[in-house]
């Protein structure tokens, strides 16, 4: 397949078999990750595999998470455990923070960005299906997330990769008209 048609085949895919994911696949998600560009080679990525006993973990914390977050919403409660309950592999993926250097930071930042794509990419080919969450069970912005990994201090969480073998069509997304979001100087 052309690079163009990877790109626009790939879909954010949620929805599982209930199937886990070999480890020699893995493997290959970060391989492909740790290809990403990054600015002067810092490779500011850090990548913590969750499954068996500490999915189990990150499912109590995403459960405390939610129950605060939405004290009226038990069935919303409900329904994203049972998400995280049937995602077989969850990747939280990390960027370094230099202190003092905001602009490093950033562009580490936008390093991992692309090493996540880059898995997104790779997982297509390995036959996985894969979503980027920050949001809701991606606990992303959650100091619960950060405890359970371990991670310093210096290490900001950029997302949770969430992997498992596809269980349906993903739906169709579309994209804006490029001459909308093009100035040509
Ligand atoms: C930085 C980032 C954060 C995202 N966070 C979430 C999320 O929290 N939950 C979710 O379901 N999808 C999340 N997504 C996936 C997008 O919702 C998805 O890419 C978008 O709906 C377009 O669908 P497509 O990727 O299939 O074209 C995120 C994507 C990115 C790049």
């Amino acid at each position: 397949m052309s690079v163009m048609n990877i790109l626009k085949s790939r879909r954010a895919v949620r929805n599982y078999e209930p199937k886990e994911v070999e480890t020699e696949k893995i493997t290959r998600l970060l391989e492909a990750a740790v290809w990403a560009p990054n600015d002067r080679l810092r490779e500011p990525w850090h990548f913590y595999v969750i499954r068996g006993e500490a999915k189990t973990r990150y499912e109590q914390i995403a459960r405390e998470f939610l129950e605060e977050r939405f004290p009226t919403k038990p069935h919303l409660v409900k329904e994203s455990i049972a998400v995280l309950e049937s995602t077989p592999l969850v990747i939280v993926v990390t960027s370094d923070i230099i202190p003092g250097d905001e602009a490093s930071s950033e562009d580490n930042e936008y390093a991992v960005a692309c090493a996540i794509h880059s898995m997104w990419l790779a997982a297509q080919e390995l036959g996985l299906g894969l979503v980027w969450r920050t949001r809701g069970i991606g606990l992303a912005r959650d100091e619960r997330l950060h405890k359970l990994i371990g991670s310093p201090e210096n290490r900001k969480i950029v997302g949770s990769v969430f992997v498992g073998y596809p269980a349906a069509d993903s739906p169709e997304t579309k994209r804006t008209a490029i001459e909308d979001k093009t100035t040509w100087l």
